[in-house]
């Protein structure tokens, strides 16, 4: 199972080097792949942790004041990165096709991306999730050669930070309905996942992690949710 840290824009300097000394002792048999903002990404060398981005410029090394490339990443021993998160998608504005850009630069310098994919409560309530997680990933990895090599995370938009959760049926169904498209794909889901709720999750056979954000910064919490699923 991948378990995946996105501490967001969170942290500051003496902040993340208390918390890093914590989670450099974690241990889990899961892969944690540790996703800090791009400033301390050069201080992650735990042989417990996998490097992660939370984000990549769609274009390669030029002059794009303020970005940081997929060559760049990769030179700090980057492997994935979220792409497409409705955070960034809101306020940033990104759409599929610069996207769709990202995901290329970084299937190029050989790092995995996490596509982030999800619906608002008005679409949910409106009946149209799978239509508008199927129109994010059809956009978003279009006609790629190698698609089959991004994760996707399945993020209901109205249930991340909120507290509000899927059942495990209903992330389950969604996550069926993206897999006969997609059938190779390692799915994730992320929302509200907490050391509680996973008790409910973790059997699942069809989700093959977490992207976890609020839990990803209390290391006591983390570790108890760790536990729930070291036997899975
Ligand atoms: P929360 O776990 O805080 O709901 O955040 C989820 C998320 O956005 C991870 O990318």
């Amino acid at each position: 199972m991948l378990i995946i840290l996105n501490n967001k824009s969170n942290l500051d300097s003496k902040e993340f080097d208390d918390y890093y000394e914590s989670l450099k002792n974690v241990v889990s048999k899961h892969p944690l792949i540790l996703c800090p903002s791009s400033i301390y990404l050069t201080r992650v060398n735990g042989d417990n942790l996998l490097l992660g981005s939370q984000n990549v410029s769609s274009f390669d090394n030029g002059s794009y004041t303020g970005e940081v490339s997929a060559r760049q990443l990769k030179s700090l021993g980057v492997e994935y990165a979220i792409v497409g998160h409705s955070e960034r998608r809101n306020y940033q504005n990104e759409d599929n096709i610069t996207i769709h850009q990202k995901i290329k630069e970084l299937l190029n310098q050989n790092i995995t991306p996490i596509l982030c994919v999800g619906e608002t409560k008005e679409e949910k309530e409106n009946y149209q999730t799978i239509d508008k997680i199927y129109k994010e990933l059809e956009e978003s990895l279009l006609s790629l050669p190698n698609k089959d090599n991004v994760v996707i995370a399945y993020e209901p938009i109205w249930a991340i930070g909120t507290g509000n959760t899927l059942t495990r049926e209903e992330i389950e169904d969604i996550l069926l309905k993206i897999k006969e498209k997609y059938p190779n794909n390692k799915l994730v889901y992320g929302g509200s996942v907490n050391e509680k709720n996973i008790e409910e999750l973790k059997d699942s056979k069809i989700i093959d992690g977490f992207l976890l954000g609020g839990l990803s910064l209390k290391i006591d919490k983390l570790k108890l949710f760790l536990e729930k699923i070291e036997e899975v």
